[in-house]
Order: C-alpha cells, then structure tokens, then sequence
C-alpha cells in the first residue's frame, strides 16, 4: 500500500517495540513514545487501539498515515476519566452524564459538540467529537501515565478486520508505529457502540457491547440508524463518516447466507467449489466438513458474545489460509449479534442471501 508519509522517511520506525502491559516501567515508556508525539498500540476492552496524542494535530496525521485511513473519517479520543472530556466539548448535556454513569468505563463511545481545543483532523472537520473513557487496565493506567487525551482508531490497517491482538496489530503495522503494548486478547472483540448526542434524538451509530435496550433504558429514546443494517444510497450523507467505508474486511470475498443449516448445506452443494471457505457456528463444523472446503466456525449459535469474541480472528485467519470466496452462516442479529451481523454484513458488502 503506498504510505507517502511513510515512504518519505517522516515516521522513521523500523521495528515496532514490543512492550508488556503488566510491566509498569513498559507503560510508562509507551506513555514517554506517546508524549513525544509516536504512535503506540494499546490494547482496550473492545479491540486493540492506535493511540496519538489527540491534541497535537501531526501525532494524530501520523494515525492517518499509518494506518492509510482517509482524511474524512474521523477518530475516537479516549480519557482516564469522565471529568477529563470537559475541555474537548462544548456542552455536556444530562443525557451524556446519565449514560456516562451508567456505561463509564466501558465499551460505549458518545458523540458530542466539540470544543475548538480538539483539532480539526481529529475530528475530519465535523464540529463534533466521538468520546469514550474505556474499560482496559492497561488502556486506563497508559492515559494516566501519558495525562492526555489520547485519539485512537483500531490497530488494523484501513479496510481490513481490527487486532484483538498484538499480533493482529504487529501484522499490520510493524515498521510504522513506535510500540505496541501487548495486554493479551481483547475481551468484548468488537468495537465500541457509538451513539450520537449531537442531535435531537440520540441515534446509535455502530452496535457494540452496550446493547440498544440498554441505552434506551438510560435515555429513553434512541434511534438506530439505517446504516446498522442496509448500505447507504448513493446520494445519502454517511451520520457517521466509517459507514460509508466497506470495513472489517477479509480480503477473500465474504457472502452471508440467512436459514437452516441444511438451507445452507444445499446452498453450499449447488454453489461452492473445493477451495472456497466457509464460515460457520461451532455445532455445525462437522456436518459441513463433510465437504471439500476449510470450514471455520466463530463460537457456538447461541453464545453472541463468544462469536464476538472471536470474530475478527476468524476473518484474520480466512485471509492467512489464502481463501478467495467465504459463505457465511449468518448469525441472530440479538443482542451483542446485533454487532457481529453489522461487522459481517459490512465485511460482505451488504451481500446477504436469504434462502
Ligand atoms: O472500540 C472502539 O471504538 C475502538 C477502540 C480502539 O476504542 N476504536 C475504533 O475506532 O473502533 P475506529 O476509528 O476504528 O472507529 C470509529 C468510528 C468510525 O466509524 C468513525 O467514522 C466514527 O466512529 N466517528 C468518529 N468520530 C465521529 C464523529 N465525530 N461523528 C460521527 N462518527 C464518528
Ligand atoms: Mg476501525
């Protein structure tokens, strides 16, 4: 991929640092890197994180060029604690303290109006900012050890599935990053819920760990935007710029096929060739291996939070086997599955077959 920011000799990183995130001396010089404006990996409840310092606009260019993301999707700024988003919003509005108190630390991302001390790139010029105070010790005791607020995408590079591990992010990012701090897997394995507070209605952006009925328990009313579960149209403006982008991606080609097993055993023997590679719940591994394809399953058909888990792993290890073509078991969209679908049908491009 070309990197010009890379490729002109700026972030001069030639092997990424492997530091551990239960060494205290390992934190505190991942805090120094991120103080001195490089770019450090750190491991969070949800997915692993390319953290900058978010209020030094070319630390935060470096995370655009690392990761070759586009200028127009803008980044999550992570805090220690609630009371350090004060600076970086121009309101803070009730809603945005219920939910706080209620999902703080956690997995949940709120979007606010933003204050003119948060860059423009952080932000890709919109005039709000996305916010989350996250769950991870390791994430925690870095922001406290760097006293910063920190903007961090996922680890991955542009396009392709996120890093539930440091060996996610190091096959991604080695030699264009300073550090990783490596905490182990990450535990939730999809990213955070984003909901929107920067319009009339509190409206979910991105389904993630902080289920819908639980916000809605806390705001009373919430929106889920059509983008959760159709493509855009062509000439709809994306709410949230990373809807627009096909995301989480495998590089194989990815089709979700929706109904019963045996539905989906048919499909595969009218369809598939030896070569493709399926994707499907743990029970159904040994019915389909009958078959002449790689079979990988991404956690038991009831447990949504275990298919979560292991969902980006999954998609990392289709591409490393070299697979072209991938059909795909689609999951009950309840509950966190409501994340694993939107991450699937995105990874498909919205190609969903209902047999
Ligand atoms: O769990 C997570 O959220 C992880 C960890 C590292 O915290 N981060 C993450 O960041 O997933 P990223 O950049 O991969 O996804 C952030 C999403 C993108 O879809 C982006 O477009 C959206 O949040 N976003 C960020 N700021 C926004 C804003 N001001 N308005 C609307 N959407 C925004
Ligand atoms: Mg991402």
């Amino acid at each position: 991929m070309t990197n010009p920011w890379f490729e002109s000799g700026m972030a001069d990183e030639p092997r990424c640092k492997r530091l551990r995130a239960d060494r205290p001396e390992d934190i505190a010089y991942a805090a120094s890197l991120l103080r001195a404006g490089k770019l450090v990996a750190m491991p969070t409840e949800t997915v692993y994180g390319l953290a900058a310092n978010a209020l030094d606009p070319s630390a935060v260019a470096g995370i655009f060029a690392a990761k070759g993301r586009p200028a127009d999707n803008p980044l999550i700024v992570h805090v220690a604690a609630p009371e350090d988003i004060q600076p970086l919003v121009r309101v803070f509005p009730p809603a945005a303290q219920r939910l706080a108190e209620a999902f703080w630390p956690g997995p949940l991302t709120i979007i606010l109006p933003k204050s003119s001390q948060v860059p423009a790139i952080v932000s890709a010029g919109l005039g709000t900012v996305a916010l989350r105070v996250p769950a991870h010790p390791a994430a925690r005791a870095l922001l406290r050890a760097a006293g910063l607020p920190l903007a961090a995408p996922s680890a991955n590079l542009s396009g392709s599935p996120s890093p539930t591990t440091a060996a996610h992010v190091l096959a991604d990012l080695d030699g264009r990053i300073a550090a990783v701090l490596d905490g182990g897997a990450c535990g939730v394995g999809v990213e955070s819920t984003v909901v929107t507070l920067a319009q009339a209605t509190p409206c979910l952006l991105r389904p993630g760990g902080i289920l819908p009925e639980a916000l809605r328990a806390v705001l009373g009313e919430l929106t889920i935007s059509p983008a959760v579960t159709s493509a855009l149209q062509a000439d709809e403006t994306a709410q949230s710029p990373g809807m627009k982008y096909k995301h989480y991606a495998p590089k194989a080609e990815l089709t979700l096929l929706t109904g019963s097993l045996s539905a989906f055993i048919d499909y595969l023997n009218a369809q598939a060739e030896g070569g493709d590679g399926i994707l499907c719940f743990d029970e159904e591994v040994a019915a389909l291996e009958q078959g002449p394809w790689p079979v990988f399953s991404f956690g038991p058909q009831g447990n949504a939070a275990a298919q979560a888990q292991q969902l980006v792993a999954r998609l990392r290890a289709l591409d490393t086997a070299g697979v072209q073509r991938v059909f795909c078991h689609t999951p009950c969209a309840q509950g966190i599955g409501l994340a694993v679908y939107n991450r699937l049908l995105r990874a498909a491009g919205f190609r969903e077959i209902i047999l």
